[in-house]
């Protein structure tokens, strides 16, 4: 299996396998809730090694296609969350098959496989279907099993995004914290931050509603970062690093699958580059970083300075102020940085005092 791609999750709870031949049946299982529907589109013989796979998964409901021209009509007619289109298909391929779902169905997820790994077959479709895993046949169960439930995943965040309620917006940062208990609270944070240091630039009322979204989202990519980095207690080798460093571009691919604001994509985008060029993922400098996106770094390196993580204790106020003042000659806006000073100030303060109560709590 070839990854373009990772996105890692908890199972949904969700109990529907469907087979072709009851396709027309579906109608008894309906509820009022969405279902997480997969569509496999492959030979017939491979379909039914697939439905023997997914028997007794309980997650998800199953429906299979075996040329392209059927996965459309089904496309057209349910709301399919994760597409799986074995390349070599009767008809249309399985690459141009994925491609017209790009179209009619943005938030469904898309991968392709095929027996022949050929690169140009590679390009296309990540270039044209835009699809975000490969699979080599002969596949590996429990991958594909994981694969499967990791598009579901990633659709449903795509959907969710799609309708960009500021309540779904807020959960959806909520579970991806979830993932990395120690950063619980810090999207709410870090948007609360940023507003404020917006609101004392004076920026237009509008731009700051945006600029509380991206706050929100700036760490939504980390859905595609394993736990098992996330959470890694040390300093991480070269491989997690990786994963890390990709979490930018995951996040705002997910942002513009589900069509959000481009302001909103660009913060997320950009949230880790630096003032003098050493962040990542493009290494931009000064305002070639745009201003919303040079405001949240400066509110997320704040917070999370704050907090504990895997790899080292929370830091102290004083750390806290000396490591800013520190980054503040490289890698912030020294304008924005400036404005700042006085907002991570009050910050502190109410946390000294807030420790200072708890502790006379205790005393008593
Ligand atoms: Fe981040
Ligand atoms: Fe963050």
């Amino acid at each position: 299996m070839i990854m373009l791609d990772q996105v890692v999750g908890p199972h949904f709870p969700c109990v529907f396998i469907l087979h072709r031949e009851n396709l027309m049946a579906k109608t008894q299982f309906e509820l009022n809730q969405p279902l997480r529907t997969v569509l496999f589109v492959d030979e017939v013989s491979s379909l039914d090694a697939i439905q023997q796979l997914f028997s007794d998964d309980s997650s998800m409901r199953l429906l299979v296609a075996s040329s392209g021209e059927e996965a459309l009509e089904i496309i057209r007619k349910e709301d399919v969350w994760l597409v799986v289109s074995e390349n070599h298909l009767p008809g249309i391929s399985g690459i141009e098959l994925l491609e017209r779902v790009r179209h009619i169905m943005p938030t469904a997820g898309r991968i392709l496989m095929t027996a022949h790994a050929v690169l140009k077959t590679l390009v296309d479709a990540i270039n044209i279907s835009e699809a975000f895993r490969f699979i080599i046949k002969p596949w590996d169960s429990d991958e594909l099993k994981s694969l499967v439930q990791e598009g579901l995943e990633r659709s449903e965040v795509v959907r969710e995004l799609a309708h960009c309620e500021e309540d779904a917006i807020s959960s959806i940062a909520q579970a991806i914290e979830l993932k990395d208990p120690y950063t619980r609270g810090h999207c709410d944070r870090v948007a609360e931050y940023a507003s404020t240091l917006a609101e004392r630039i004076g920026l237009p009322k509008e731009r700051i509603v945006y600029l509380r979204y991206g706050g929100w989202l700036h760490d939504c990519g980390k859905i595609g970062v394993p736990g098992s980095v996330l959470n890694f207690p040390g300093r991480l080798d070269e491989t997690g690093m990786k994963f890390i460093r990709k979490h930018p571009l995951w996040g705002a691919e997910l942002a513009r699958q589900a069509g959000l604001h481009s302001g909103v994509i660009n913060m997320i985008l950009y949230h880790h580059e630096k003032y003098d060029g050493t962040g990542y993922p493009y290494g931009l400098k000064g305002e070639e970083i745009t201003l919303e996106a040079r405001i949240l770094s400066i509110a997320d390196v704040f917070d999370c300075l704050g907090t504990r993580r895997p790899y080292r204790a929370a830091c102290t106020s004083d750390q806290i102020r000396e490591i800013m003042r520190e980054m503040s000659e490289a890698f912030f806006d020294p304008h924005l940085m400036e404005q700042f000073q006085n907002i991570a100030e009050e910050v502190l303060d109410e946390d000294v005092q807030r420790a200072a109560t708890h502790r006379k709590g205790l005393i008593r």
